[in-house]
């Protein structure tokens, strides 16, 4: 979605700006645009591609040592350049804006009654004619933008600049994420860390409602009510490596491979701290002492994560656990209790509906949270009590891969520091458990041993319109993954069925044309899974079997079998999820579709 650069320094801060949107580009955006301050404001604003932007930029020869960047996602008006940011207003000022400004209209209206004029349809050019309208006022850039955010509803990050001030930019916060990047005698702005990390790793990340300004030699920072305070700088653990492609053709192919690594780096910490509350911070104990229930909330890939959970943390915990899509709960009468913990997961923290989710949680009077993230410092892990930040590193790809196995990771720790609390975890299963997620990441490299079989099968999918994924009990879920990635990034439709479902209507769609992907390890449920098979292959159906390596399933005419590693007991799921996301890479590599940034799709969904 939308993101913020900014820089100041004293040399030319154009490629700054354009490196910075480069690397915002993954989280999805239709226009982009600059604006400098070279004695007067000039900008350049392109739909399209930041290339395209960085060409014209470079064709009128932009060049300053104060600017500000933005790629737009388009919520507010449609993808013009005039609805692109940066906005003007009345060559005083230029600004970006990141969220979504609630009393646009009535303000709007206010500010045409003082004699603004508009040329965009967004709610972003308000905010630019409220701040002039206000540095008009005062004189100055920081204590206008403080008196405009005032008058401001909604969910803003700010980067502000005027012609009358040289020396700063002037930044602000509200329900969208920003930081301030510190190098020396050069400062830097954005709304995401990896815009920045070329430059600095010296970071301040802002809190809710403050107002900063930004000036070679340093920042300060204003809270709510206006008073100075310090916001500590912290050192940003993002490697660039990460936010690089390397020997790759894709971030997602790069992404999947990078998951032994992943879940290794996610698995350090609870190796060394065990199973124990404190895994979640300081009041994990406190916050899971007595529980008497688990709500988890997520969307997308998120969700399915919570949904393997469930079925962890009721056999092992032996605690009711719920999952909701958090775009539902969020508006749907709740009871609250007390006793249960809410668990968000989210990779980017940012996602709106489950941070409004939680939030309304939170109003109900659940106070036990906890964040399974990826992102520290991103608004949901600060929003919530208690925090577990997975280790799988800045995930590019539109397409969530190792996200979701590191989310599996956390969540079968969870499971099990809860049964441990709750006395069900005895001394020889908890030696058992730790054995197996020893094992992991190597089951998992295994695993990616399989592509170039997948690879092969992928040529048949390519010219497919539609497919089937089944799955039974704790691999439903990992059906549900391999619909998704399939559908958004090569775009066949594709659904999935508990695999018991299928006589129940979805079996009238299996012709010879309509491929059915069955997740079939080696447990207890696999000879149901075997007859659902029958029900398949009697209606001509051609299966695509992923089967464990011990376990009993032949080849025959239309049923074709690839063997994962041998079957890994209960965290099989995080091992299945492997070959079903190469699965979809390969079939869109195949179809030739933009596999990273997948049409009408963008990384942090932080818009309703
Ligand atoms: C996954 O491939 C998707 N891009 C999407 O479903 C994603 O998981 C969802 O938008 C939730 O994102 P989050 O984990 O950052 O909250």
């Amino acid at each position: 979605m939308c993101g913020i650069v900014g820089a100041i320094a004293g040399r030319d801060v154009v490629p700054v700006l354009i490196d910075g949107l480069k690397r915002l580009e993954y989280r999805g955006y239709d226009s982009a645009g600059v604006a400098v301050l070279d004695g007067e404001l000039k900008r350049v604003r392109r739909t399209g591609r930041v290339a395209e932007m960085e060409a014209a930029a470079s064709a009128e020869g932009l060049a300053a040592g104060l600017g500000i960047g933005h790629t737009r996602w388009a919520t507010h008006g449609g993808v013009t350049e005039a609805n692109a940011h940066p906005h003007i207003s009345e060559g005083e000022l230029a600004l970006v804006h990141n969220g979504i400004i609630e009393n646009h209209e009535e303000q709007r209206e206010r500010l045409k009654a003082l004699g603004y004029g508009f040329s965009s349809q967004t709610d972003t050019e308000v905010v630019a004619h409220l701040v002039c309208h206000h540095l008009r006022e005062t004189g100055d850039l920081l204590s206008a933008t403080q008196r405009a955010v005032r008058e401001l509803r909604g969910a803003y990050a700010l980067a502000i600049i005027a012609r009358s001030d040289p020396s700063r930019l002037v930044v602000a916060r509200m329900g969208c994420p920003l930081l301030v990047g510190l190098g020396e005698g050069e400062a830097f702005v954005a709304s995401d860390v990896s815009a920045v990390v070329a430059q600095t790793r010296r970071v301040v990340y802002l809190e809710e409602g403050d107002v900063a300004e930004v000036r070679r030699d340093g920042l300060a920072v204003f809270d709510a009510t206006g008073a100075a305070v310090q916001r500590a700088e912290q050192v940003s653990g993002v490697s660039l490596a990460s936010l690089e492609l390397g020997p790759y053709r894709h971030f997602m192919q790069k992404e999947i491979h990078e998951q032994p690594r992943a879940i290794a780096d996610t698995l350090e910490p609870i190796l060394e701290t065990g199973f124990s509350p404190a895994l979640f911070g300081p009041r994990g104990s406190e916050l899971l002492a007595g529980l008497t229930g688990v709500q988890i909330l997520a969307c997308g890939t998120s969700h399915y994560a919570g949904l393997v959970a469930r079925y962890w943390i009721e056999a092992l915990a032996g605690v009711p656990c719920a999952v909701d899509i958090a775009s539902e709960y969020r508006y749907r009468p709740i009871v609250a209790n007390p006793g249960t913990l809410v668990v968000t997961i989210s990779q980017s923290g940012e996602t709106l509906d489950t941070f409004e989710a939680l939030k309304y949680a939170i109003a109900e009077g659940h106070h036990r949270t906890l964040s399974i993230c990826n992102v520290a410092e991103s608004a949901i892990p600060r929003l919530s009590a208690m925090q577990f930040l997975t280790r799988a590193g800045a995930e590019i790809g539109v397409a969530s891969t190792k996200a979701f196995t590191t989310q599996l990771v956390a969540l079968f720790a969870l499971a099990l520091v809860i049964a441990k609390a709750r006395g069900r975890l005895t001394a020889e299963d908890e030696a058992l458990h730790v054995e197996a997620l020893r094992h992991l990441p190597g089951s998992v490299q295994h695993a990616l041993n399989l592509e170039p079989q997948i690879a092969a099968w992928a040529e048949r999918f390519a010219p497919k319109q539609h497919a089937l994924f089944l799955g039974r009990g704790l691999h439903f879920p990992i059906a549900l993954e391999g619909a998704l990635k399939l559908k958004e990034i090569s775009y066949i439709h594709a659904e999935a069925y508990a695999a018991g479902e299928l006589k129940h209507g979805p079996l009238a769609l299996v012709d010879r044309e309509m491929p059915v992907v069955v997740i079939a390890p080696n447990d207890a449920l696999l000879e149901k899974v075997k007859s659902n098979i029958h029900e398949v292959r009697a209606r001509g159906g051609e299966m695509f079997v992923f089967a464990d390596a011990d376990s009993q399933f032949g080849e025959e005419e239309g049923v074709h079998v690839i063997r994962t590693p041998r079957h890994v007991g209960l965290l099989s799921p995080v091992v299945h999820a492997v070959p079903v996301q190469m699965l979809a890479y390969h079939t869109a590599l195949a179809r030739g579709t933009d596999v990273d940034k997948p049409r009408n799709l963008a990384k942090s969904v932080t818009v309703e």
